[in-house]
């Protein structure tokens, strides 16, 4: 008999008990919905269950990485926007939201949910239509951090072409992107070895589990947190 497969973690479930559809849109890159199931709202990437609003443990916490004084930062990754309202509710300067969905751009303008349209109309928000991969290494000034939340982690894409965020090359350049003591700080929806050894050769690296309980089941998500070496952080 062939090994049963374990279901995946609760972030990428395709739940099927009657949620309401707010907004749904064919993009380039596979369709995007946001949907309300009571309070809750869900966010469905290229036909695939990215995130809802029950448990953000982790989307804070990837904003609380910035640290206290988050000054300018880059969030790859708009999807509800509780990364975002962290960093503007902890004070960032400037929060650049780089979101390869038009649609949810649009619908984060036109108020779709209150947190969205909050973030979207906040004037230290720059609100980008791009793929991270593209924008972060056209820049030419510096950041104080870097959050990526475009993805599941190395180990289960929603998008294929995200694979290069995980890649040496594409972060060695991230990280450039960085002022000195600045932050690189990655999601994942489990930890990641190989990714941990790739960042560790680019300065120096935390990784941080956390574990959150959903509907009686355990997750244990993973923030990468790469400070780029500089004069004042010497570790
Ligand atoms: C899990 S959600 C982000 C959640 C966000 N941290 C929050 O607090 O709500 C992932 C988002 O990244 C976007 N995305 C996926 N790939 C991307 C890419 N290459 N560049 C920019 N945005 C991307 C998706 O459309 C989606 O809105």
């Amino acid at each position: 008999m062939p090994p049963v497969a374990e279901p995946p973690p609760l972030r990428h479930h395709n739940r099927v008990d009657g949620p309401d559809d707010l907004a749904r849109a064919l993009t380039p890159q596979g369709e995007i919905a946001l949907r309300r199931r009571g309070a809750v709202h869900e966010l469905i990437v290229n036909g695939v269950f990215a995130m809802d609003s029950a448990e953000v443990t982790s989307e804070l916490a990837l904003a609380d990485a910035a640290g206290p004084d988050p000054g300018v930062v880059v969030v790859g990754g708009l999807g509800l926007g509780f990364t975002a309202a962290r960093l503007l509710a902890a004070g960032a300067d400037t929060v650049h939201v780089v979101e390869l969905a038009r649609p949810l751009i649009d619908w984060a303008l036109a108020g779709v949910t209150d947190q969205l349209e909050r973030v979207a109309h906040d004037p230290r928000v720059r609100l980008h239509h791009g793929d991270i991969v593209e924008w972060l290494p056209r820049r030419e000034e510096l950041f104080d951090a870097v959050l990526l939340d475009v993805d599941n982690g190395p180990g289960f894409l929603i998008h294929d072409s995200n694979a290069q965020v995980y890649a040496a090359l594409w972060l060695a350049d991230a990280v450039e992107r960085l002022r000195p003591g600045g932050v690189l700080v990655i999601w994942s929806e489990s930890a990641a070895p190989e990714l941990a050894a790739t960042l560790a050769a680019l300065g120096h690296l935390k990784e941080r589990m956390i574990t959150v309980e959903r509907e009686g089941r355990r997750f244990d998500y993973a923030l990468y947190v790469l400070r780029r070496r500089g004069p004042q952080h010497t570790v």
